[in-house]
């Protein structure tokens, strides 16, 4: 069997193309989306990052400013940036770009951000709505994970899940989403031991741990859904995600590739996150 290849551009290009339906009716309405990203530093993964992110958001519309701070940046003038992004009523979405420098607590960071201007989803209170289902911004990797099982017309209740990896970015909240959705879930990380017995029960596999190719045909059920949240350079320079691509696509139902899957989805549900907080904080609709 070969797996089919799931199309991440054409799930993408549709979302994009609502959202950018949805921002220019709130635009012309008087109220356009904004996003501010934080970059502090100068790593060059990040800053391709938030190139992509500022790129996304011009092409659907959405008002986007980067802060390029040095890396020498003191964590009180990061927090009083912070502040004053809050109080910016033109601003409805703030991303910090993660890892910050050293010498700065990224909690103390988080803990700044506005909840409703928490695009990440990564404040302790919208991670506790998410916990207990209340309505919250959603973490936009897990999201983009469950939109692509959806589009795909995968069904998740009732089928077993299994994460690989608890990251507070992708591991814990996915396993929370999936939950959601009726799914019985699994967690998997570095000390599980014989993983492959666990994930060889999977309906619907979900990896981010970032270890290059770790996950390969064994570890797969016939027919299961390999969604691969992992990226990863090899060092011949070529990008791979966390599953051997090829040896799983022998045996799944249905797989993401990398690059061009999660990745675009994830920076898809930041610019759904920066329009619903943006309706909610005009009143116009809710978390
Ligand atoms: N660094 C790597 N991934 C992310 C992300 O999803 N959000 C932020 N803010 N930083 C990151």
């Amino acid at each position: 069997m070969t797996a089919e290849r799931i199309n991440g551009k054409q799930i993408v290009a549709e979302l994009r193309e609502q959202i950018s339906h949805e921002v220019g009716s709130l635009t012309a309405e008087g109220i356009r989306p904004g996003l501010a990203v934080i970059l502090v530093g100068d790593d060059a993964a990040s800053a391709v990052y938030v190139r992509n992110k500022a790129k996304a958001c011009e092409q659907v519309g959405i008002h986007s400013e980067v802060h390029r701070l040095p890396a020498e940046t003191t964590q009180e003038e990061l927090l009083q940036w912070i502040e004053r992004l809050n109080r910016n009523d033109e601003i409805h979405g703030i991303l910090v770009q993660l890892p910050l420098p050293k010498h700065i607590d990224e909690d103390a960071v988080i803990d700044a951000i506005s909840p409703l201007k928490d695009v990440d989803c990564f404040h302790p209170v919208n991670v506790g709505n998410l916990m207990i289902g209340k309505p919250s911004l959603l973490p936009c990797t897990p999201a983009g994970v469950i939109e692509i099982l959806r589009r795909t017309g995968t069904e998740i209740a009732g089928k077993h899940a299994v994460v690989v990896g608890r990251s507070n970015i992708v591991g814990k909240p996915m396993a929370m989403l999936l939950l959601r959705e009726h799914a019985t879930v699994t967690i998997c990380h570095s000390r599980t031991p014989d993983m492959e017995a666990i994930t060889r029960q999977a309906d619907i596999l979900v990896v981010g741990v970032g270890r290059a190719q770790m996950i390969k045909a064994n570890h797969i059920k016939p027919g299961a859904v390999v969604i691969d949240v992992g990226i990863n350079r090899l060092e011949s320079g070529q990008l791979v995600g966390d599953v051997d691509y090829e040896d799983a696509a022998t045996v799944a139902s249905k797989i993401t590739p990398v690059p061009g899957c999660v990745g675009p989805m994830t920076i898809t549900m930041l610019l759904a996150n920066t329009v619903q907080a943006a309706r909610a904080a005009s009143g116009k609709g809710s978390l």
